[in-house]
């Protein structure tokens, strides 16, 4: 019997209850063995307790959970070889030889890194005397497909992280909020939602709510940036709106690379010479993160939790790394490193300022 572990790893994402429940009911429906493994990483490295069998009714209701019920971890122990090298010694002890990781890209990068080792880990436990040659020559191969659980919506190759919907509904809500507060006190607000690298959130919430003014990343404010917002503003006071709402992604940026911070905003919206307004910020935080999952990452995560046993049982010893993405509403198996070498290569286009190009290979994401 095929044993398939399922773990959840790096940022939780609002629909990772989901994946597990929809992997765990696939492998069990395919006549696998399904497992969980808790803690992210950290549970593969620590063994015992952290690798659990799953029963079909162990993930009844967790299509409605928030968070991740196998919990996540940051676990520098699988950076090191060692760490591999005990991962693999319990994936061995529990027969498993299929991993199914949802995650963003640092802990798919993580998963498709054990994958290539595994020949050589095996080689090593065996040199060492930690397990017997037979012990190890069935588990020759390891099975590893990703799905990509962020609420940045920031890997390339797919329309949609696992998350993403969930977070942006949720800012659309906190906004709608503020919205009522803002215009009763004629005020303005100055919201940071999250994204490090990614300004997508931002940028759709602000199509969302029909901010006046947004600030991401990828695509950063000119110099003349001040003026800009403040003549937008201006425009929008005088055509009588009551509220003003800017949108700022926590990683937004300058034509110099340089961080734009809410309080900057704050402080040019609220200046006496210029537009005077009573400005507050909001910082959303992790209620962005936390909470259940809208309706379309609960189908995304459960179609592509089935995708993703279907891909690990189809697996070859001659098939990259795969990630299960939707690209044009259809959910479809991709290589996983050519996905993530061009999600990094935004991040280092934004690192060294060539904003023209961060966006020229967003545009191509989404038009692809
Ligand atoms: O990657 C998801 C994300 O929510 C980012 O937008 C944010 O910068 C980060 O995680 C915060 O992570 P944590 O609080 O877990 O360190």
């Amino acid at each position: 019997k095929k044993k398939i572990a399922i773990m959840t790893s790096g940022g939780d994402s609002p629909g990772m209850n989901g994946v597990v429940r929809a992997c765990v009911r696939m492998a069990i429906h395919m006549g696998c063995d399904a497992f969980c493994v808790y803690e992210g990483y950290e549970g593969l490295v620590q063994g015992g307790s952290l690798i659990r069998k799953m029963e079909w009714h162990d993930v009844r209701g967790w299509l409605s959970e928030g968070g991740t019920l196998i919990g996540t971890a940051r676990c520098m122990a699988f950076y090191e070889r060692p760490g591999r090298l005990t991962a693999a010694k319990n994936m061995i002890l529990n027969g498993i030889d299929a991993l199914i990781i949802c995650g963003g890209d640092g802990s798919l990068t993580g998963a498709d890194k054990f994958r290539a080792e595994w020949p050589s880990l095996l080689e090593e436990l065996v040199t060492k005397g930690e397990l017997r040659p037979e012990q190890v020559q069935p588990y020759k191969h390891l099975n590893i497909v990703g799905l990509v659980g962020s609420i940045d919506n920031d890997l390339s190759g797919t329309d949609a992280t696992i998350g993403c919907y969930s977070a942006l509904a949720r800012i659309c809500y906190a906004v709608d909020l503020i919205e009522a507060t803002a215009s009763s006190h004629s005020r303005a607000f100055v919201i940071e939602v999250m994204g490090r690298h990614c300004g997508w959130l931002a940028l759709m919430a602000g199509v969302a709510t029909g901010a006046d003014f947004i600030f991401i990343p990828e695509k950063p404010s000119e110099d003349n940036w001040r003026e800009q917002m403040c003549s937008i503003v201006r425009q929008h006071r005088e055509l009588g709106k009551r509220k003003t709402i800017v949108i700022i992604a926590e990683g937004a940026l300058d034509k110099q690379g340089g961080k734009i911070t809410p309080t900057m905003v704050k402080d040019l919206l609220a200046d006496k010479e210029g537009l005077g307004l009573d400005t507050r910020i909001t910082t959303l935080g992790h209620v962005q993160r936390g909470g259940t999952a809208v309706a379309y990452d609960r189908m995304l995560a459960t179609l592509q939790g089935v995708e993703a046993v279907r891909a690990v049982l189809e697996a070859t010893p001659e098939t990259k790394t795969c990630f299960i993405a939707i690209t044009e509403n259809k959910i479809v198996r991709k290589p996983l490193m050519e996905a993530v070498i061009d999600t990094q290569k935004v991040a280092k286009a934004i690192q060294r300022q060539d904003f023209d190009e961060a966006m020229a290979l967003r545009d191509a994401e989404f038009s692809e």
